[in-house]
């Protein structure tokens, strides 16, 4: 609010509703709508079928959860502040936090756990802070934009992107950087390599294990560190949902593991598994972390909530549902009928809860899905690159099969219409 005088000289609060920057502010946004790209907040009708959160296990609404979440709350002592009252670092901190960190790090068989507030935080902290002066940074080209965020603040020396989960193309970009870097090759330079387990709009599953191949072969003083952010694989891949890393065996093999809560966990909030040296460095460094209000108590207590579900193995059947119902939306969408004049290409990762229908009109289709009551969304640049328009499809275990068949019904009916237009025109 500033203020201007008025015709007889009072002085009179304007709330800059219009002025040029609010002019600035609107133009820009009326070239996005021209170019179809301007969001917008939605609110989803009741009574709609739910194809699109990341709520993959379908806790959020799990009676199980509330019964677990309500008991803690319940049965926290009266003393027991419910806001964490400041940072981690001042007043924030409990040991309530501390135990849960630890329960975290032991069900993801790492050394120590840090909290952040989220997994934009979380990336935002490693990413800007780790990275020492010089060091490189090789990432793929779909990782998620809080891990742009963090290396744009980084110190590193390079950041430089390599194709999409391509092991060949990080080796070429690296080799390049150990003929052209002495401090790469003889390894004073530090070098990490960012992916992410599963890509959020893909839905695929990154080769870790090529990678570490590569890593090995070419860094064999031991210079190179992985950083995989497992938000979308936390419940739903791996034992007990511990994640992909785990599936694989390869636990010992990342520097550090950024698991979110958002998702799959019906929580807020994400973990970084790493070291204690990290922890510590992260907790000295790491802005996202020390210059905000730490979680409270009700958050940290829908966090424990989820991990003892996937401790226990309560969550196991979810993830078996979730499985079965991934198969048989892969089966169902490989038997649509598309003729040649329709852009459709179901893109999936066998056995992955995310799918990608490609196609030339995707807020066609996504509004198609809607109306008949399935919430699914098209996806637009900038969020994914020009040319990769997509509407995503995400199952969670609550879906049935009915509402996957109503839902491939429901797509196919929007084709045959795409068809009928197209032999008219
Ligand atoms: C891969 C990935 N990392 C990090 C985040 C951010 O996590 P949060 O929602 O907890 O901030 C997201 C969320 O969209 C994500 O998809």
């Amino acid at each position: 609010m500033s203020s201007r005088i008025d015709p007889v000289g009072h002085r009179q609060a304007t709330s800059h509703a219009s002025g040029p920057l609010v002019n600035a502010l609107s133009r820009t946004l009326a070239r996005r709508e021209a170019k179809s790209a301007r969001r917008r907040l939605t609110v989803l009708p009741k009574e709609t079928i739910d194809f699109s959160s990341n709520d993959f296990l379908s806790l959020g609404t799990s009676s199980a959860f509330k019964d677990r979440y309500l008991a803690h709350l319940n049965n926290a002592p009266e003393s027991f502040p419910f806001a964490s009252g400041g940072s981690r670092l001042l007043d924030g901190n409990s040991h309530y936090a501390e135990e849960l960190e630890q329960f975290v790090a032991d069900f993801h068989q790492a050394p120590t756990a840090l909290l952040f507030n989220s997994g934009f935080d979380a990336n935002v902290g490693v990413l800007s802070s780790i990275p020492q002066p010089g060091d490189l940074i090789l990432y793929d080209e779909l990782i998620h934009a809080s891990a742009h965020e963090g290396m744009r603040l980084s110190r590193a020396g390079k950041r430089i992107m390599f194709p999409h989960s391509s092991a060949a193309g990080m080796r070429d970009v690296l080799k390049a950087q150990i003929y052209d870097d002495s401090g790469v090759r003889d390894g004073t330079k530090n070098v990490f390599v960012v992916l992410e387990s599963i890509y959020s709009m893909d839905g695929d599953v990154a080769p870790i294990k090529e990678f570490i191949d590569v890593v090995d072969e070419l860094l064999p003083r031991q210079n190179g560190y992985f950083v995989v952010d497992e938000a979308h694989s936390t419940g739903v891949f791996g034992p007990r949902g511990a994640g992909v890393v785990q599936e694989l065996g390869l636990q010992d093999r990342m520097f550090i593991r950024v698991h979110t809560f958002g998702k799959a966990l019906a929580s807020h909030g994400a973990m970084v598994l790493c070291g204690p040296e990290t922890k510590d460095y992260l907790i000295n460094y790491a802005r996202s972390l020390i210059y905000t209000t730490a979680l409270g108590f009700p958050f940290l207590a829908s966090i424990r909530t989820a991990y003892e579900l996937l401790s226990t193995g309560e969550t196991e059947h979810l993830q078996t549902k979730l499985q079965h119902l991934i198969r048989h939306l892969h089966t169902r969408l490989h038997h649509l009928r598309a003729s040649q004049s329709v852009l459709f290409e179901v893109d999936h990762f066998p056995t992955s809860p995310i799918f990608s229908l490609r196609t030339s009109k995707p807020r066609q289709l996504a509004s198609a899905c809607q109306q008949d009551g399935y919430i699914v969304r098209a996806i637009m640049p900038p969020t994914i690159p020009e040319g990769k328009e997509r509407v995503r499809v995400c199952l969670h275990s609550g879906n049935t099969e009915e509402e996957i068949d109503g839902l491939v019904q429901t797509i196919q009916s929007w084709l045959d219409q795409c068809e009928v237009r197209s032999a008219n025109l």
